[in-house]
């Protein structure tokens, strides 16, 4: 019997032997703004499909991990629902087609894994005669296990929009103790769980425009897709997918923690499958580099690993337990995905922490859950209503099961119909703007240029200044054009480093070059054009010329973020990775992932690390080659740059080597110096470094030694002893603060002695009642209760003005019933334009009108007669 990482491999073996690259599983984050995450093994092809890139071999096999997550809710419930799973494919960019994809399938399913060929059955679009005549003559397939299905089956497409085509799917029949009856056929109610779709060969030829209608692509492709774990369980004969060798450790292991066994109950079973697959896309999403937050991909990963996590408590596991989990997904795909075991102490870290979060979320939540009980309990009611189990569950994340529990506990009912109902509604609602597989239409101007006139050519790494032709000028606003020339040397701006500015000019009308951005490869330069505007019109050459000092400016930050990346890596570990860039002729910036802080000692070895590499004049080399080539040079890329056909791999020496698109110096020592401006945290396991190089780097020195001299001056000594001279400050700075407070605690004792003068006596009840200039609202409280104190039975009246109104009133305990403290502020407060109320023996309030103070402090002695 195959094992699920032998399924994994004779596939791509037997692609090879059909002349199919393999290409490695791209990152679950795509290379795509319009993709949440990487859903089919297609989608990192998507350009090639759609003629967009030229592909750079035409026969490509792959593994994909990849995520889904629209049946979140049915995982562990179900057989074969996942979020993470992988997908084997074989594709075609315009090579083979409809022919070889059917027989290399089932030659694949029949020869190498042995399937019995009896239990097999197809399905083809229901006006696809072609692929059902070619499953006869090429396979000699029997007819009658044929079924034609509708677009609902077999029609694939990645979203509403995009490359799409007809399919043709392969099934397996488990037989009639998985439902229907001897004369049951593929697609017969009642019997999805007996006939299992193994592979998906999709005839990608079309392209469905925004409009609906559908477009022949440039040319016809092939993608397939077939579901690892299905196919492994169907080999090793088991129910479901999660028994098979991919996922049965994780099970076991979960077990293991939980002290529960697999096939006990089916309460712990679900939760058993829950948690294999939940850590599986954990593992992975946090491995691509995806933080927990509340934002797409992150959000996708918080709900995933929250639902683990809450499993784990359905469970009794009360301790952090995901991690041990990872150390066993780690063991078992280590071979298959190279950079998980280097990843791993990362990805732990981060799953700790929001295992960690979580956790106390739930205690809270067990918290909401015992009040909204107690509320129930008190208005006579024996239930809660859906919209508060769901509340529960939507806004403090807490389970709906451990909110049963709970209530069970407590003899009140729930309904488990009213909460599915919420829950239905919340789904429709998230439906409408759901974020898997969208591809968005593309920007119609955009295709209509580039089908006309293809990419700019770019010749800015050569050349600062160039004669371009004016392919395209449109007014954005006054003032204010979009210009496309077929040349360009600006660099448009991209992997973080912003653009280029300069100028284009024809004769003496200049335009000032602000922004230059890229779409598909066509440069797009926004240009200020005051004079002569007229001049610049299709078709005529200009001459375009980058600014030189910005460019350079940019060129050093751009090189010292790579050295920057390699050195934080060798300082910090080799799970650093880039998680944002931006690189202004000003600074640069770079975000990357580490769970801590760096600390002083750290950042200032990376700064050493990187000014010892400017130090050594190490030269750059710039070279081009395949994905493959650089892969052995051990580049450090970033995700998106995978399936480009040609690669830039920019190296410093020995020291570093990236792939880039960027613009960079000849040789290190021109960013003369490196300086680590400021190190942040800016989200759950990501940190930010700020830098300088250069002359900028050297004046942010100089303007520190000006500020340490004029420190020095102002505390009369000199640089050197200035660490000395500090401490002896704040020393002496922090015993004359001592002396002050003790000498403000006597001051006030005198204060309050001088107060009792004042205490006069309204129908035998002792009052103050004062105003006071600029006096805080903590001194006014300080002197109520010393007056309290003294007093024993008092009420003191208390007003400042601050031009703002505060007043303070404070009443011992016996006068209470005659006044209160706080409802006497509060008329104060009015007066003075504010509102306000308080205890009834003490209360404080403001009013916007400080000259006001005198007329309220009048009116409360008014009161105060009145009522005493
Ligand atoms: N792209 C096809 C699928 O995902 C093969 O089913």
């Amino acid at each position: 019997m195959l094992t699920g990482n032998e399924v994994r491999s004779k596939f791509i073996e037997f692609f090879e032997s059909k002349n199919h690259k393999h290409f490695e599983s791209a990152s679950l984050i795509p290379d795509d703004p319009t993709l949440l995450l990487t859903v089919a093994g297609m989608v990192p092809f998507k350009p090639f499909f759609l003629g967009q890139k030229a592909a750079p071999t035409p026969r490509v096999t792959t593994f994909q991990k990849c995520i889904r997550t629209n049946d979140l809710e049915n995982v562990g419930r179900t057989a074969r629902h996942h979020t993470f799973f992988e997908m084997l494919g074989n594709f075609s960019f315009g090579d083979y087609f409809k022919k070889e994809a059917i027989s290399w399938s089932y030659e694949f399913i029949t020869k190498i894994l042995e399937i019995d060929k009896e239990s097999l059955w197809v399905s083809v679009f229901t006006t696809d005669d072609e692929a059902e005549e070619l499953w006869i003559s090429e396979c000699n397939f029997p007819k009658e296990r044929i079924v034609r299905l509708g677009e609902e089956d077999n029609w694939w497409a990645a979203g509403p929009t995009g490359s799409c085509g007809p399919c043709s799917e392969i099934y397996v029949d488990l037989g009639v103790k998985f439902g229907g009856d001897e004369n049951s056929k593929l697609g017969d109610e009642g019997t999805d769980d007996r006939f299992i779709e193994i592979w998906n060969l999709v005839f990608t030829e079309w392209n469905r425009m925004e409009d609906g209608s559908l477009e022949p692509l440039p040319k016809k492709n092939i993608d397939t897709g077939a579901g690892l774990e299905r196919i492994t369980s169907v080999l090793q004969k088991k129910t479901n997918n999660f028994e098979t060798d991919l996922l049965f450790p994780i099970v076991q292991a979960m077990g293991d923690i939980a002290g529960v066994k697999y096939g006990t109950s089916e309460k712990i079973d679900f939760s058993l499958k829950v948690i294999a697959d939940h850590v599986r896309a954990v593992t992975f999403l946090v491995n691509d580099g995806v933080i927990p937050s509340n934002e797409g991909r992150g959000y996708v990963l918080r709900r995933i690993l929250r639902r683990a996590v809450r499993h784990g408590r359905l469970l009794g596991v009360k301790n952090l337990f995901l991690f041990e989990i990872i150390n066993v997904i780690v063991n078992l795909m280590k071979d298959s995905y190279k950079d998980l075991e280097g990843n791993s102490k990362h990805i732990k870290k981060v799953v700790k922490i929001e295992e960690e979060k979580f956790s106390n979320t739930l205690d809270q939540g067990i918290q909401h859950v015992m009040n909204a009980i107690e509320e129930a309990k008190e208005s006579q009611k024996d239930y809660l209503p859906g919209e508060i189990t769901f509340k529960l569950y939507d806004t403090y994340g807490f389970p709906y099961e451990l909110t049963e529990e709970i209530c069970e506990e407590n003899g009140i009912k729930i309904y488990k119909n009213e909460f599915d109902e919420k829950m239905e509604e919340q789904r429709n609602k998230a439906r409408s703007s759901r974020e898997i597989i969208m591809e968005k239409g593309q920007d119609s101007f955009i295709e209509t240029f580039f089908d006309k006139y293809g990419k700019t050519k770019f010749t800015g790494y050569d050349k600062l200044v160039e004669t371009g032709k004016i392919l395209h000028i449109s007014k954005i606003k006054e003032n204010t054009y979009m210009i496309i020339t077929d040349k360009t040397p600006f660099y448009a701006e991209s992997g973080g480093q912003k653009a280029d500015n300069g100028t284009i000019s024809i004769g003496t009308s200049v335009g000032k070059v602000l922004d230059v951005q890229k779409q598909k490869d066509i440069y797009i330069h926004t240009v200020k054009i005051t004079d002569g505007v007229s001049d610049f019109i299709n078709g005529i050459e200009v001459q375009m010329k980058v600014d030189k000092s910005r460019r350079v400016a940019m060129a050093k930050n751009h090189s010292a973020t790579h050295l920057l990346q390699k050195a934080l890596r060798e300082i910090l570990g080799d799970h650093v990775q880039q998680a944002g860039s931006l690189v202004t002729p000003e600074r640069l910036r770079f975000d990357f992932n580490h769970y801590e802080p760096v600390t002083d000692e750290e950042l200032e070895k990376v700064e050493r690390l990187v000014n010892i590499q400017i130090s050594k004049t190490l030269p750059s080399n710039i070279r081009y080659m395949s994905m493959e080539e650089a892969k052995e040079t051990g580049a450090m890329a970033l995700f998106g740059d995978k399936y480009e056909d040609i690669v830039r791999v920019v190296s410093f020496g020995d020291f570093s080597t990236e792939l880039c698109g960027g613009i960079h110096v000849e040789n290190v020592s021109e960013i003369g110096l490196f300086k680590i401006v400021s190190e942040t945290g800016i989200a759950a396991g990501i940190r930010r470094i700020e830098a300088q190089t250069g002359f900028t780097a050297y004046e942010g020195i100089k303007t520190m030694e000006k500020i340490m001299g004029s420190i020095s001056k102002k505390l009369k000594t000199t640089s050197s002893k200035l660490e000395e001279k500090v401490e002896k400050t704040v020393d002496e700075l922090k015993s004359s603060q001592k002396e002050l407070e003790e000498l403000k605690l006597k001051l006030s004792g005198y204060e309050v002695a001088s107060l009792f003068k004042e205490v006069r006596e309204i129908h035998g009840v002792k009052v103050l009642i004062k105003k006071y200039e600029n006096k805080d609202g903590s001194s006014l409280r300080d002197i109520i209760d010393k007056v309290k104190n003294k007093l024993g039975s008092c009420i003191v009246i208390l007003g400042s003005d601050n031009k703002k109104a505060i007043f303070t009133v404070g009443v011992t305990k016996d006068l209470t019933s005659k006044i209160k403290a706080g409802d006497l502020v509060k008329q104060l407060a009015i007066i003075a334009g504010g509102n306000g109320g308080g205890r009834p023996d003490f209360a404080q309030a403001g009013g916007k009108d400080g000259t006001k103070v005198r007329e309220a402090l009048n009116k409360a002695e008014e009161i105060l007669t009145e009522r005493l």
